[in-house]
């Protein structure tokens, strides 16, 4: 596997690549590999000739000084991870390499980012879609591979690259969890021993949200939601919405949305949690 830090000896590689037809598919990351992860590198691994994937904890889509000093870093161990996983290259920019000059872009969403994580975290998605773009110039995929984990995040992407019309095909995939069906975070290695055994009541409620949705009304779902997570003292909820799962607008009767989703963000001590879930009525 190569390993690169700058963009001239990405940028040299992918020129290679392409010059041979190879299909490229690319998984951008922050590291902290974790089962997630994988799951997208597998599936670019089978749909393309070339994996390629990009480890950067970008400073300006953290709207929290202290969850970007203490977002875990484990390079070493993440090159391991991605030889065994087949990934062909692996950019690790610093931030001066992605950010040689102050960035004061701002990209207009409509109204995708007004709600959940983007009302929660100010200027997160306009982070998110500068580094992301950054990374399309530099790399070029076919197709590039995102979790529903972060649903949002997934379809302002969409968004982005539609309006832009970027040549890439936004692939999603699907939320990988741990056995006890906690979804699968880098930011789980900060719970505390006995947060870590409470979190997996997050994705529980979730589930008993979706199963009862047939027989109650959105309002009746959220105080469902609301009333099963106060049983626990140590979760703050930060937002619980139903919500239509293109526009991603909160919904407040069923008759909104022929594809609603559930989303939650909660504090877990210090750690900030997010799961979302397909509501099947
Ligand atoms: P990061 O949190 O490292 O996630 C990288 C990709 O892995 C994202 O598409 C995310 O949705 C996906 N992912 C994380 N946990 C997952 C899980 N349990 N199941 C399925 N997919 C999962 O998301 C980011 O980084 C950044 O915002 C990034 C897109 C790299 C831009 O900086």
């Amino acid at each position: 596997m190569k390993v690169f830090n700058k963009i001239k000896d990405t940028k040299d590689y992918i020129t290679s690549i392409k010059n041979q037809s190879f299909s490229l598919g690319f998984i951008p990351t922050m590291g902290a590999l974790h089962q997630g992860h994988l799951s997208l590198i597998e599936k670019a691994s089978r749909e393309n000739d070339i994996t390629i994937c990009s480890i950067f904890v970008n400073p300006i889509q953290f709207n929290n000084k202290e969850d970007f000093d203490k977002y875990p870093v484990q390079s070493g161990k993440d090159i391991e991870i991605l030889e065994g996983a087949g990934c062909d290259m692996v950019f690790i920019p610093s931030v001066a390499e992605m950010y040689p000059e102050p960035v004061n872009e701002l990209n207009d969403f409509g109204l995708l980012d007004q709600v959940m994580e983007g009302a929660s975290r100010a200027g997160h998605f306009n982070g998110v879609v500068i580094v992301v773009k950054r990374f399309f110039e530099i790399m070029r995929p076919d197709k590039a591979y995102f979790g529903e984990k972060d649903f949002q995040q997934l379809q302002i992407i969409r968004h982005f690259v539609k309006t832009n019309n970027i040549p890439v095909e936004i692939v999603s995939c699907p939320i990988i969890r741990e056995a006890d069906g906690l979804a699968m975070s880098s930011r789980n290695v900060r719970l505390s021993p006995e947060e870590r055994k409470i979190a997996p009541q997050i994705y529980r409620t979730l589930q008993k949200c979706s199963y009862f949705s047939s027989t109650l009304s959105v309002q009746q779902v959220r105080s469902l939601f609301l009333k099963e997570i106060s049983v626990f003292s140590e979760f703050r909820i930060d937002y619980f919405e139903i919500a239509d799962e293109t526009n991603m607008q909160p919904i407040s009767n069923w008759s909104e949305s022929k594809n609603p989703r559930a989303f939650v963000a909660v504090f877990l001590g210090n750690v900030r949690l997010i799961d979302n879930i397909k509501i099947i009525l």
